[in-house]
């Protein structure tokens, strides 16, 4: 079997997926939408299965990985063994181009990155859903980073979430002018994992299932906002959306708290922003954390990032474009 090795990037949700109605397959309860982005920020992950192996073995960033994370890979490396029919471990080698913890999440692009080197080191020729499905294994997130440009996740109804995989809503050439500016305010990493954060979200918010009612059509109007790259429609959709799954978060028992003081600070200054420009030109998103990711046209990208900058607490920022999805690198470039 060949080594294989492959380099993906994150997602970032614009309308998100918080609550699994299986924790052990990571299947949603509601669908969810994001952009893939560039390379700026990536992960490299080289896979080569070995039949001399007694067990899958992980290393992050060049040194041993945790036994969780360890676990993880195994889960998507499971489901690889099973489609392609065979039982032997692999060896795993992953880096990102950016620091674990510099307060952008890496398991979307990490397993994202994994699930294509395994299926290819495994021989198979797995298509978009299948790798998706893989992806999925390993974190809820990282089904969407097999996707270049706009990705929806489509939560599926059967038991076995064979149907829970993302679709390409539109290419990243689709919509070029688009920047996503993230302000970094923590690099540290999040006191409640996004699996705890769910579960204590679905079983103790009662805003919630309003949440669920109101997401067809929220997902319908995202969908239409990015197939017209209607850039004010967007906004304004990503940042309620980002609003209303931190109330939930704050709506559960005992409340969880992702945000921060220079989070709130930098929602002000959006809005401030765009009352300057008379129209909704910028709008933030935040996922399980306090960074802002502000997505604006690429004309007041730089104006976003001063701004963002002069934010007491933002330690740096960060700009990206939809990105391409993952791709497969030449052998010199493996890990091991
Ligand atoms: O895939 P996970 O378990 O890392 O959960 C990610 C959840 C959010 O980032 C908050 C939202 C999303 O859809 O990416």
């Amino acid at each position: 079997m060949e080594k294989s090795t492959w380099l993906a990037t994150p997602n970032i949700a614009v309308v998100k997926y918080w609550g699994k109605r299986d924790s052990a397959l990571n299947l949603p309860y509601n669908g969810s939408v994001s952009v893939t982005m560039d390379e700026a920020v990536s992960t490299r992950t080289t896979v080569e299965f070995d039949a001399r192996l007694s067990h899958d073995l992980f290393c992050l960033n060049g040194k041993a990985a945790r036994p969780e994370e360890t676990v993880r890979v195994s889960r998507v490396l499971d489901a690889v063994r099973k489609k392609a029919g065979i039982k032997t471990r692999a060896k795993v080698h992953s880096e990102n181009n950016f620091p674990t913890a510099a307060g952008i999440a890496s398991s979307a692009s990490g397993f994202a990155a994994l699930a294509c080197a395994a299926a290819d080191a495994a021989g198979m020729r797995a298509g978009s859903a299948s790798l998706s499905r893989f992806a999925r294994m390993g974190s809820g997130s990282a089904c969407r980073s097999v996707i270049g440009g706009f990705a929806e996740w489509k939560k599926g109804v059967k038991a076995d979430g064979s149907d829970s995989y993302a679709v390409q809503i539109a290419p990243a050439s689709h919509w070029q002018k688009l920047r996503n500016v993230i302000a970094i305010t923590d690099a540290g990493r999040k006191l409640i994992g996004s699996d705890l954060g769910m579960q204590m979200t679905v079983q103790g918010s009662a805003l919630y299932k309003e949440r669920l009612r109101k997401m067809p059509a929220l997902i319908r109007g995202m969908k239409h906002a990015i197939l017209a790259c209607d850039l004010p429609s967007f906004l304004s959709l990503a940042m309620k959306e980002s609003s209303n799954m931190h109330a939930v978060m704050l709506d559960s028992t005992p409340p969880i708290v992702y945000l921060n003081d220079i989070s709130y600070a930098i929602m002000r200054a959006v809005h401030e922003f765009n009352a300057q420009q008379g129209k909704v030109a910028a709008g933030y998103t935040f996922d399980a954390g306090p960074n802002a990711h502000v997505y604006t046209a690429e004309r007041h990208a730089k104006a976003i990032a001063r701004m963002l900058e002069g934010i007491k607490g933002v330690k740096k920022t960060i700009v990206c474009r939809p990105g391409n999805g993952p791709r497969r690198l030449p052998e010199k470039e493996a890990l091991f």
